[in-house]
């Protein structure tokens, strides 16, 4: 079989022979790494799959048994927009870029290669747990996700294969070459080394870490540079998935926890098997912080850069806000002088990430007050918290200073005395750990976690979604 008849796409790969030339290289390498790092000891299984089959709004995806090596990983951008124009920015309403602009092309590759970073990475963090699933349901979910964070590699390993030559090619080889928590070769965002060894973890991840990715994918949606844009849009469809296994997975577990709780009023949670609330909350304020390190410095010339040229727009940018120039308005935000917190005024367009990060912030408290609605139905007396944005941060303004979590400046002995308290210990993890024993019967469920409310696509929860 030809290759292009093997890549499902719309981007015209049967025409294409450069690109095909390129990703017949890469494709084996590719395969290689998958059956290294993808999913351990489920490769020979049937898993029940969604595939991407073409970009029409209704049918574009197929669902079906597919061995997970065997997954047809396609390449597929939104249809082109008739008359695209730049939409933002200095450049803007002149005709989208359709080549990556000379003097951007550095900065984009970076852009597009630590998006793709991010893709394997994950799968690599996730690769043990189906081995300690809740349930076949939760099993498939998982590599789902995982299929299809392996697409979303490839469709930027598209966009560096298809419009940065040589330095594209090299670029989507060492994709393939780092490793996700390997001091040697580390990938590139502190969030995707980070361990994610149990579903408690996996469900912050995917609830938290993924959805930075929306916002970027979101970001970059908006882009001047048609491919990526037409790139990011379809990945996006795709997304909302991922962030839905998040968002319920930590709700089954928080309600499960409220349920527990309200069958058994003066046992610890400990003893009847669930996650007490407070290595709940502390995953949260883990994942939270790391997750927002992945928007960058909360004041950056690259940003500015970015938007004044129609690269990189604001959260719905088009359909959101009537100005695009925005050149004179500015942003307020605190940063840490002489040992205090004060408020600085900076130009709005360098203040671009911390209103990205706003956006996702919002999304977040949205989440969180679902949940909290969980347990107050359940009749039980407790709040989950999100922490202030400047707690335990490693990237921009806040980071090298310590913060509670509520926000206020405190010495580093403090954050240091208290850490056990804001962020999983090691007994956390260890008891977290000891409830991850594996249920693999149809219909049935690990006890840590309430079952889902339906099935996935019309079929029921029992559904033999992973043949085993
Ligand atoms: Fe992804
Ligand atoms: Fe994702």
């Amino acid at each position: 079989m030809e290759l292009y008849e093997r890549i499902p796409n719309n981007v015209n790969l049967s025409e294409d022979k450069r690109l095909q030339r390129a990703l017949e290289k890469w494709l084996p390498d590719y395969l290689d790494w998958w059956r290294e790092m993808g999913p351990e000891g489920f490769q020979e299984k049937d898993v029940w799959l969604r595939t991407a089959v073409s970009v029409e709004p209704e049918g574009w995806a197929h669902f079906d048994y597919v061995r997970m090596p065997d997954y047809r990983w396609g390449i597929f951008l939104k249809p082109a927009e008739r008359d695209a124009r730049v939409g933002f920015g200095d450049n803007c309403g002149a005709p989208a870029y359709q080549e990556v602009p000379g003097e951007f092309r550095n900065p984009l590759r970076r852009i597009v290669v630590t998006q793709a970073d991010t893709e394997p990475a994950s799968v690599e963090q996730q690769r043990l747990l189906g081995q300690t699933c809740p349930s076949l349901y939760d099993l498939r979910n998982l590599f789902q996700v995982n299929v299809e964070e392996g697409r979303h590699l490839w469709a930027m390993v598209y966009l560096l294969h298809g419009y940065f030559g040589r330095d594209g090619r090299d670029e989507a080889d060492a994709l393939l070459e780092r490793r996700s928590g390997n001091p040697d070769k580390p990938r590139i965002l502190e969030a995707f080394n980070q361990p994610c060894d149990d579903w408690l973890n996996f469900f912050c991840f995917t609830m938290f870490t993924d959805r930075d990715g929306k916002y970027q994918l979101s970001a970059l949606a908006e882009s001047g540079f048609e491919p990526l844009a037409r790139t990011c849009q379809f990945m996006l469809t795709e997304e909302a998935h991922h962030l839905f296994v998040g968002e319920t997975g930590v709700g089954r577990v928080v309600r499960r926890t409220a349920q527990l709780m309200k069958e058994n009023r003066n046992e610890d949670v400990r003893q009847l098997g669930g996650i007490p609330f407070d290595i709940i909350q502390r995953y949260f304020n883990y994942w939270y912080s790391y997750s927002l390190d992945l928007f960058g410095g909360e004041i950056s010339s690259n940003a500015a850069d970015f938007f004044a040229a129609g690269l990189k727009g604001r959260y719905q940018e088009r359909k959101k806000y009537t100005e695009h120039l925005i050149k004179e308005d500015v942003f307020t935000l605190p940063v840490v002088e002489d040992g205090r917190l004060i408020e600085r005024v900076v130009p709005m367009r360098n203040a671009l990430n911390e209103v990205l990060r706003g956006e996702y912030v919002r999304d977040c408290v949205r989440a969180l007050e679902r949940w909290n609605k969980y347990i107050a139905d359940e009749g039980v007396d407790h709040q989950l918290t999100l922490p202030s944005t400047r707690f335990h941060r490693h990237v921009g303004e806040y980071a090298g200073h310590f913060f509670d979590v509520d926000g206020s400046l405190i010495a580093e002995e403090e954050f240091e005395r208290r850490r056990d308290e804001w962020l999983p210990a090691a007994e956390d993890r260890a008891y977290v750990r000891s409830l991850m024993h594996p249920v693999t019967e149809p219909g049935k469920i690990a006890n840590w976690i309430a079952p889902p409310a339906t099935g996935i696509k019309g079929k029921p929860f029992e559904f033999e979604y992973v043949r085993l």
